[in-house]
């Protein structure tokens, strides 16, 4: 496969681009924002979660400025020409989501750690005096595991259950790509920012991998029950999209970043049964809530988390990261976005 070219254009930021996962969920909201901002941009993505479609606005926004490669990460780093120049990679390509790699282990293992590997690989070849690529490596606060630690900082200790429950492997090949990362930048000076997203929602967010709010939001719409999985006790916390992705060029544009690990996403807590009743109460659904125990819903041995929260002081000291957007904001469009894919109103 060769790769095409994008036209040039006199206008814009002069930034090359390069998003890997690009047709996924963040991604797309991603690409978006890059082109706002005037770059030219390449997206890489073998469509195994992702969807053309998600890039449909962005293409329309593009003004020729956006060229979409369907193609593993591996396979496009290899097509790509020997002077193909980038000045931000944001790597977000992954198996994504629990079930996915409970269901999957072999393929998310295969795919999180080799495809991370094959763009840092790449970028440090691609080093050279004061045009060297920076870097955005996507990381997952499922990396701190199952520590009791609460807030999670970015320096704690991490604690995984055994490698004989496939849940933990998700964790461990983030965090084998955290190692990658930081040792290129140790060795070879390559510009690297780790960030560890913690829950990220907003529209475009598909539930079929495990997801927990686009599956509420989906049910609330369609009067079916909200499944939620243990007692409903468990502690997560939600960012939306857009705030999400606001901050991500703002890492690699600040030198002090370089080479650092950042949490991103909200720090305030709710638990899943709390956001169950909340889709109820926002959408002004007539669903019910319904609890499944773990071992339906994943499987016997499945260990989940109690309490998962960032301490964000990093990355507010680093960028003045703050959320914008409210739980309630974030439902309302994530059920605007499926009501405009075909998904009924509420009670109809
Ligand atoms: N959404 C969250 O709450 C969350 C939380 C923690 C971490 N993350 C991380 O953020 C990144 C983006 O996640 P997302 O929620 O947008 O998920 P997503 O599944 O929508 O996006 C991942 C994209 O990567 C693509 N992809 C998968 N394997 C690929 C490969 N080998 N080559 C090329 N493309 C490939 C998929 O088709 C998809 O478009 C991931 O690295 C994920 O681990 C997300």
């Amino acid at each position: 496969m060769k790769a095409p070219d994008i036209p040039s254009t006199s206008a814009g930021s002069g930034v090359e681009s390069l998003v890997t996962g690009g047709a996924g969920f963040i991604g797309s909201h991603l690409v978006e924002r890059l082109l706002e901002r005037g770059d030219r941009v390449t997206v890489v993505d073998d469509l195994s979660t992702g969807r053309r479609s998600n890039l449909e606005r962005a293409m329309g926004m593009s003004g020729g400025r956006l060229r979409f490669l369907e193609s593993s990460v591996a396979g496009a780093v290899e097509a790509l020409s020997p002077d193909a120049r980038f000045d931000e990679i944001y790597h977000l390509a992954a198996a994504v989501g629990v079930r996915l790699v409970v269901e999957d282990p072999i393929g998310s293992i295969e795919t999180n750690v080799g495809q991370t590997a094959a763009i840092l690989r790449f970028a440090h070849e691609r080093r050279a005096p004061g045009a060297s690529p920076r870097l955005l490596i996507a990381s997952s606060s499922e990396v701190y595991g199952k520590s009791g630690n609460t807030p999670f900082g970015e320096d704690d200790d991490v604690v995984y259950g055994p490698t004989t429950v496939s849940r933990w492997s998700y964790a461990l090949s983030k965090a084998i790509d955290e190692h990658l990362a930081l040792a290129y930048h140790a060795a070879g000076g390559l510009a690297v920012v780790v960030v560890r997203f913690f829950n990220t929602v907003g529209p475009r967010q598909v539930g079929d991998y495990g997801m927990v709010l686009p599956r509420f939001v989906l049910a609330a719409l369609r009067g079916d029950d909200l499944e939620v999985h243990g007692d409903g006790e468990q502690v997560r916390c939600f960012c939306d999209v857009r705030d999400v992705v606001g901050v991500l060029p703002r890492l690699l544009a600040e030198k002090a970043c370089v080479g650092r690990v950042f949490n991103l996403g909200s720090d305030r807590p709710i638990s899943i049964l709390g956001l169950a009743d909340l889709v109820i109460r926002t959408l002004g659904s007539r669903s019910r809530v319904r609890r499944v125990p773990y071992t339906e819903a994943y499987g016997p041995g499945f260990e989940d988390l109690r309490r998962r929260v960032p301490d964000l002081s990093r990355i507010r000291a680093a960028v003045g990261f703050e959320a914008g957007l409210s739980i309630e904001d974030t439902i309302r469009s994530m059920a605007v976005s499926m009501q405009a894919d075909g998904v009924p109103e509420c009670g109809s």
